[in-house]
């Protein structure tokens, strides 16, 4: 069974991955404190930028195919090599629009 290392940057946290499991279920099995809600790759929730490394994520129907360069969905991504994530970074479709300053209409 072949693993790769997946190191979250900013905690130093390292999980060992195996190429048939996902960084999420590693992750929550080794009690990191990752974000997640849906688990089938739709509500973005677990998104993680990729820093260093690839991932197949077949099932990661939230992303855009140029999203998914640099992003993972860490309920569907898979490491393929040695990995370097920013958990918690979220792709530009989800980013909030800027405020503004008018009162939203109800
Ligand atoms: S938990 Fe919803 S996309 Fe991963």
């Amino acid at each position: 069974m072949t693993t790769h290392t997946v190191e979250f940057v900013g905690t130093g946290e390292e999980i060992e991955v195996a190429e048939t499991e996902t960084i999420l279920d590693v992750a929550v099995r080794e009690g990191i404190s990752q974000e997640y809600s849906c688990r089938v790759g739709m509500c973005l929730a677990c998104s993680a930028e990729i820093i260093e490394g690839e991932v197949t994520q077949p099932g990661a129907r939230g992303l855009t195919e140029a999203e998914a360069e640099n992003y993972a969905l860490t309920c569907m991504a898979r490491p393929e090599t040695d990995l370097k994530l920013d958990r918690g970074s979220y792709p530009p479709s989800i980013e909030a629009e800027e405020p503004t300053g008018e009162p939203a209409d109800d």
